[in-house]
């Protein structure tokens, strides 16, 4: 038997380089090799934006750009989260066993709290345990997902191991957190510092729909600096950063020469900017077509969310039927 996939990326804006290198492009590989779920995390979305101004299209935006960067919809389940109840059933019964403790230390939680202060609802404290149950709805042991989910996927164990535990099974399996590389991907943003994300602002990520005009214009604005005063000098975090984007879209080749450059104190960081900025709209131009070409097509998009819905359903009432019995529900 296939071992389970499951991954999801949240419904709050376009997707972006880190989303890709990060997950999808692991989804991408996987779908040959496993039994691979994959869906768009919109009730996760309301925990940070309650009342989206266009909570639709922006899952639409996501299910266009999973479709345009190659997850096949015949090969693997896609689906909308809120299209399957099960998972907010199973999210029930796992917040019973989850401590106030444990979910206030969440790192991403305590940088939520300290980002929004005015809006520190449940659902954020509890963003851990829904993650939890959309793994083990599936039963999955494979996670695709970037460097900073390692603490949740550490959290979905403690939570299914417990669950486990108070009723005497050894029904869910421990789910960890995925890449091909040895490593998991962390692709910084264009700030100077940390990581690509949809929040860090509009200038901070090159997303997959960005043109080829806009993504030169973002690179060449990257923070960088005066340039190396010494030779084989320590690279400062934003031009680390830089050269870290660089061995994710560019050749090993052009990433040693440019490496060389900098060790020898010769490096301009227009060229290395231009070059940069040159393979990401490589790497974004195939999907950017397919975007555009699969946002139009509303039959389409329909029919993925309509079949992905009844598949994810068939395995998640199968998983909630059992969590029923082995909680003790029997109907009467
Ligand atoms: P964002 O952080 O932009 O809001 P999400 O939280 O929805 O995006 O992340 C979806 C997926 O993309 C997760 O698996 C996450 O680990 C991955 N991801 C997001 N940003 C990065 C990044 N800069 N580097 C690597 N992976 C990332
Ligand atoms: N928490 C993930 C993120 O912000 C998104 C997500 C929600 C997810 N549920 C998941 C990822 C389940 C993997 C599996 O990136």
């Amino acid at each position: 038997m296939k071992e389970t996939v499951v991954s999801g990326i949240r419904s709050t804006g376009k997707l972006h380089l880190g989303n890709y290198y990060g997950a999808v492009k692991n989804f991408v590989q996987m779908q040959n090799d496993y039994n691979c779920y994959f869906f768009i995390a919109d009730l996760h979305s309301l925990t940070t934006h309650p009342t989206p101004a266009d909570l639709h299209g922006n899952i639409r935006h996501v299910l266009v750009e999973y479709l345009a960067s190659g997850i096949d919809p015949e090969n693997s389940t896609i689906y909308i989260q809120s299209d399957v109840p099960e998972i907010a059933e199973l999210y029930l019964y796992l917040n019973m066993n989850a401590y106030m403790g444990e979910l206030e230390r969440s790192t991403s939680f305590k940088d939520k709290v300290r980002a929004n202060p005015d809006n520190v609802n449940a659902g954020l404290l509890t963003y851990p345990v829904l993650m939890a149950a959309d793994i083990l709805i599936h039963k999955a042991t494979k996670v695709p997902v970037g460097k900073d989910q390692e603490q949740h996927l550490e959290m979905a164990r403690t939570f299914g191991n417990r669950f486990n535990r108070l009723y005497n099974s050894e029904y869910f399996p421990e789910p960890y957190a995925f890449s091909y590389s040895d490593k998991l991907v962390k692709v910084p943003g264009l700030d100077g510092k940390g990581k690509m994300g949809k929040s860090e602002g509009e200038a901070n990520a090159v997303y997959l729909s960005d043109d080829p005009e806009t993504i030169r214009k973002k690179v060449m604005k990257a923070v960088s600096d005066g340039g190396p005063t010494e030779e084989n000098q320590p690279k400062p975090e934003p031009i680390q950063n830089l050269f870290d984007l660089m061995k994710v879209v560019s050749s090993a080749d052009t990433l040693a020469h440019f490496e060389e450059l900098y060790n020898k104190m010769q490096i301009r960081y227009g060229d290395f900017k231009k070059q940069l900025a040159e393979d990401m709209i490589i790497t974004t131009a195939p999907m950017r077509e397919r975007i555009l070409e699969i946002a139009k097509d509303d039959a389409y998009l329909r029919q993925v969310a309509k079949h992905g819905a009844l598949k994810a359903r068939e395995s998640a009432q199968k998983t909630i039927k059992e969590v029923r019995s082995l909680i003790g529900f029997k109907s009467f």
